[in-house]
């Protein structure tokens, strides 16, 4: 084919295109909102100014230096000595994934501890990667002993033991100290924790609680944009990956391939796929202001933000959806919707009029809860009181008699 052919075909190709579907139209307009649902929470100023930064590319020594400030600020987050910390490019179901795809083989026994529907997605992820899944419940709302989950450990000896931090559905909190590690290093069993709802907002220790493996998100407690899952392996994790008898059945997450991009086992780097180099600033960023302000304070201010919430809701005569106060989430807060109030209508009137997002329930809370984050950014007084107007207006305009028994009580 001559070039003047090739021009020709190219021509006739162009008025062949269809301008049926419009693009986008002018300059992008998002409103300004205060996130207090379950995530993404409001993010922080300075990491958005992170983001807006210049891109480099993503074998380049600059971002290299990067990403190794990121593995390094992991560390402090999870409270770790292990080399093995990464950003999955993705959210935080891509570390899920990431955590069940690399860690347990076909046919391999998985305890999966199921109080929400987090723990129900890692079930069926675990299916579909051919584990053995066996469910461990408890009632939404609940959590599990850590009595009875040393003891299914001992009877069962699986591969994975899988809970979930922070449950964001039902706003619980699991325990996960107390020997569970051991009881799990003893078993031969690797102890997998979601913290993608927690992490930041409550104390987390990977090396003293033998934790094995843990993904979070970026979108919650560290403010940041969604599209990065911060990730940790122990050393007996990354044992088990690499004497795996077969590949992971993801080449998009097959940690071998993302360890060589982030170099968790030589220096050289090689690329696996491009690092999303823009959210990898945002994190570097969060990591940098989670270690200027210092985890013991984070923590404080998450639950100083927590009972101010509380503090309000009871005043209104709200209750929490989670009985015992131990097993009560700092981060997500779900609260009972009472008799006769339209809890859809309270969301709307919250964006509507204050433009304050508060969430429904999800999953086994659905219909029955609000779900309100205080996270990151928005783990402060000014944000706490805004939501709290907002459900204050909201009951106000549904006719909702506070009961005469709440009135003024504010204990949490
Ligand atoms: C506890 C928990 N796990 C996993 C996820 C999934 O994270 P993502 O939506 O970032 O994929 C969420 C999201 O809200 C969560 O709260």
């Amino acid at each position: 084919m001559s070039v003047d052919q090739l021009s020709q075909g190219r021509k006739e190709e162009m008025a062949e295109v269809s301008n049926a579907a419009k693009t986008p139209q002018g300059p992008i307009q998002v409103p300004t909102r205060l996130l207090m649902g379950p995530g993404p929470t409001t993010a922080h100023p300075r990491i958005l100014t992170a983001q807006a930064l210049p891109l480099l590319g993503h074998m380049h020594p600059p971002f290299i230096h990067i990403m190794d400030e990121i593995k390094e600020g992991l560390r402090y987050m999870f409270q770790t000595e292990s080399p093995y910390t990464l950003m999955i490019s993705g959210t935080g179901h891509a570390g899920m994934e990431a955590a069940i795809a690399n860690l347990l083989e076909p046919g391999e026994k998985i305890i999966v501890g199921v109080n929400g529907i987090w723990g129900e997605r890692v079930a069926d992820l675990a299916e579909r990667y051919q584990g053995d899944v066996i469910q461990l419940k408890a009632d939404p709302g609940k959590t599990f002993s850590i009595a009875e989950l040393k003891a299914a450990v001992a009877q069962h000896k699986p591969a994975i033991l899988f809970l979930v931090q922070g449950e964001s559905s039902t706003g619980t909190h699991q325990a996960l100290g107390d020997g569970l590690g051991e009881a799990c290093k003893a078993a031969g069993t690797l102890l997998v924790v979601d913290t993608v709802a927690s992490l930041g907002g409550v104390p987390l220790f990977a090396d003293n609680w033998g934790i094995d493996c843990i993904y979070s998100g970026s979108q919650k407690c560290l403010s940041g944009p969604p599209g990065a899952a911060p990730f940790f392996m122990s050393q007996r994790a990354v044992d088990k990956l690499k004497g795996r008898k077969t590949k992971p059945a993801t080449y998009n997450l097959d940690l071998n391939l993302i360890a060589d991009y982030w170099g968790w086992f030589k220096p050289a780097r090689s690329y696996h796929h491009t690092g999303v180099v823009s959210t990898f600033y945002a994190m570097r960023e969060a990591l940098a202001i989670v270690g200027e302000e210092g985890l013991p304070a984070m923590w404080a201010r998450h639950l100083a933000a927590h009972q101010l919430l509380w503090k309000g809701l009871r005043e209104l005569g709200l209750q929490p959806y989670v009985p015992d106060v131990k097993d009560r989430l700092v981060t997500v807060n779900t609260i009972k919707v009472p008799e006769g109030v339209d809890w859809a209508a309270l969301c709307k009137d919250a964006m509507d009029t204050y433009a304050v997002e508060i969430a429904g329930g999800l999953g086994p809370s659905i219909g029955k809860v609000w779900r309100v984050g205080v996270m990151g950014f928005n783990a402060r007084p000014m944000a706490v009181e805004q939501v709290l107007t907002a459900f204050r207006h909201g009951l106000a305009k549904q006719g909702y008699k506070q009961p005469a028994a709440a009135a003024g009580k504010s204990e949490l």
